[in-house]
C-alpha cells in the first residue's frame, strides 16, 4: 500500500519524478480556462501541474499528502516566480470548500475505492457551477506495463468508474486507451489511461 512516507522517500532524491513540465492532457485543455480563474490540483506531488496553471494566471491551490512533495512544489513556484497555495493534506479527508473552484485537476492520483469516492464527492462539492474537472489516470490495461502506475489493481481507474463517480456532471470528453507518456523518469513509454473532462 502506498503511503505519504513512501512518497516522501520517492520525492526526497534530486530531480522531479514526473518532470517539471505539465501533464500533456491538462495542457491540451488550456483553451477551456482563463486567467483569474481558481484551480485545485489534487495529489499534485512536486507541483508541475499546479505551477503550470499558476503560470497561466490561475489562482491555484494544490493538495498532496507528501510534505516533501509540497515543499518541492513551493520551491518550483518560487523559482518560476508564481504564487501557489500548496497544502499538505489527504485528498480523501480534506475539507473541500463548497463551490470554490473553476477547475479541478485530478492527474495520476490513484486511491483505494472508498478514498477515491470520498475525494470524488469532495470534488463535486468544491466545483463552482460551470466549473471543470480534468482527469488522467491509469486504467486496468496498464497492469504489467513498466511505464508507471500503482501496483494494486483496485487503485486503477476505468471509464465505468469515472462515469459512476461523476454521473452528476456533464461529460465533455471521456476516453480509455493507449497514450505515449514522456513525464520524468517515472512515466515513460506506452501507457493505458482514462482521460476525461466534465463540467458541473
Ligand atoms: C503518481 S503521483 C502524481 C503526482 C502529480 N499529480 C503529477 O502528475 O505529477 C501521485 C501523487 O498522489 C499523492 N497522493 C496519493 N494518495 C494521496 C492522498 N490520499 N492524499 C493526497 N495525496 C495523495 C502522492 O503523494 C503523489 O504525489
Amino acid at each position: 500500500m502506498s503511503t505519504s512516507l513512501a512518497w516522501d522517500e520517492r520525492y526526497r532524491g534530486g530531480g522531479f519524478q514526473f518532470g517539471e513540465a505539465p501533464n500533456d492532457y491538462l495542457r491540451a485543455q488550456s483553451w477551456r480556462w482563463r486567467p483569474g480563474m481558481s484551480a485545485l490540483c489534487l495529489g499534485d506531488g512536486e507541483g508541475r501541474n499546479g505551477v503550470f496553471l499558476a503560470e497561466q494566471g490561475l489562482d491555484v491551490t494544490t493538495l498532496d499528502w507528501s510534505g516533501v512533495g509540497v515543499e518541492k512544489a513551493r520551491a518550483l513556484a518560487a523559482r518560476r516566480g508564481v504564487p501557489l497555495d500548496a497544502r499538505v493534506g489527504d485528498a480523501a479527508a480534506w475539507a473541500y470548500p463548497e463551490a470554490s473552484f473553476d477547475l479541478i485537476a485530478w492527474i495520476y492520483l490513484h486511491l483505494p475505492p472508498a478514498d477515491r469516492h470520498a475525494a470524488a464527492q469532495g470534488c463535486l462539492r468544491a466545483l463552482k457551477p460551470g466549473g471543470l474537472l480534468v482527469l488522467e489516470c491509469f486504467s486496468p490495461a496498464q497492469e504489467g506495463r513498466r511505464s508507471g502506475g500503482p501496483k494494486l489493481p483496485e487503485l486503477l481507474w476505468s471509464r465505468a468508474i469515472a462515469e459512476a463517480e461523476f454521473a452528476t456532471l456533464q461529460t465533455l470528453e471521456l476516453t480509455e486507451g493507449a497514450v505515449h507518456l514522456d513525464e520524468g523518469p517515472r512515466h515513460q513509454g506506452l501507457a493505458e489511461v482514462v482521460r476525461g473532462v466534465w463540467r458541473r
